[in-house]
C-alpha cells in the first residue's frame, strides 16, 4: 500500500513538473514582457526561426550540441548550422551581448531546470568577436589544452 502511494505521489510530481515547464516555455515565447516570477528568459534575438523546430530545441538542444562538437573535435567536420558560436549569434542579449547572466537566453532556463553545464570556460558566450578563434574559443584555453596533449604525447599517456 505504502509503495503504491509513493508511486502515484511520484507521478503527481512528475505531471506538475511538466506542466510547469511547459507554461513556462509558452509564456515568454512571443517575447513579451514575463510576468512576474522568475520565469526563464525565452527571448530570441534574432532570426524567424531556430535550427530546428522549437519544441524539438527546447527538447534536444543538448544532442544538436554535443553531437556538433564530437563530430568537429573527433573527425575534423566543421559545420555552422548546429554550432555554439551559431546558437550564440542568434541568443545573446543585445543589452548584455551575452547568452549568460541572470536572464541570458541559456543560463536562464539551466538555472530553472537546475543544469549547470560548463562551456563557458572555454568558449565565449557572446556573438563573433575578432579576436576569438572559428568555434569561439579562447585561444589561452585552447593553448591550455594543446601543452596538456604535448605532455600527455611526451609521456607516451595519449588520451
Ligand atoms: C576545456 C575547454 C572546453 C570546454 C569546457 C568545452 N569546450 Fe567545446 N571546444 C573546445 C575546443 C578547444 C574546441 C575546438 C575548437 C576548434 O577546433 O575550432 C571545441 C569545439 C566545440 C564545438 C565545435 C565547434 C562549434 O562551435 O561547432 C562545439 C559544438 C562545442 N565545443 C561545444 C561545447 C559544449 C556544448 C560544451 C559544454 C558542455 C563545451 N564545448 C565545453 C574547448 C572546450
Ligand atoms: C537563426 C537564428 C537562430 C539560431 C542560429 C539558433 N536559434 Fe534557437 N531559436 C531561434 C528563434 C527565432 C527561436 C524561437 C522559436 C521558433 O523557432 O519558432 C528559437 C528557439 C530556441 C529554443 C526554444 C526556446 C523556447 O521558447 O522554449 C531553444 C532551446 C533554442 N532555440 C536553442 C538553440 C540552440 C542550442 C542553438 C544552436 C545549436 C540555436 N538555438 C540556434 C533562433 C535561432
Ligand atoms: C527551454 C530551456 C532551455 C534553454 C533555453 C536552453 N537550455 Fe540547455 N538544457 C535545458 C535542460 C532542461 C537541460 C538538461 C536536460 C537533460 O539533462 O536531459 C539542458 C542541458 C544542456 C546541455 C547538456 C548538459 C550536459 O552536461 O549534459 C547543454 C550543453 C546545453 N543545455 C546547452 C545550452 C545552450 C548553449 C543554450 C543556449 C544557446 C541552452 N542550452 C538553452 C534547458 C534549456
Amino acid at each position: 500500500m505504502k509503495a503504491i502511494v509513493a508511486v502515484v505521489a511520484a507521478l503527481f510530481t512528475v505531471a506538475a513538473l511538466g506542466w510547469a515547464l511547459l507554461a513556462y516555455a509558452h509564456s515568454g515565447h512571443d517575447g513579451k514582457k514575463p510576468a512576474r516570477v522568475p520565469l526563464p528568459n525565452m527571448a530570441t534575438y534574432k532570426g524567424e526561426q531556430c535550427v530546428e523546430p522549437a519544441a524539438e530545441m527546447r527538447r534536444n538542444h543538448m544532442k544538436y550540441i554535443l553531437h556538433q562538437r564530437d563530430e568537429t573535435m573527433h573527425k575534423g567536420i566543421r559545420t555552422t548550422r548546429h554550432s555554439l558560436k551559431n546558437c550564440i549569434n542568434c541568443h545573446a542579449d543585445p543589452k548584455t551581448g551575452s547568452v549568460r547572466g541572470k536572464d541570458g537566453f541559456c543560463e536562464s532556463c539551466h538555472a530553472y531546470a537546475a543544469v549547470r553545464p560548463d562551456c563557458f570556460s572555454c568558449h565565449s558566450d557572446k556573438p563573433e568577436q575578432e579576436a576569438r578563434n572559428t568555434a569561439g574559443v579562447r585561444p589561452a584555453a585552447v593553448r591550455a589544452r594543446a601543452a596538456e596533449n604535448v605532455r600527455r604525447a611526451v609521456s607516451g599517456k595519449t588520451p
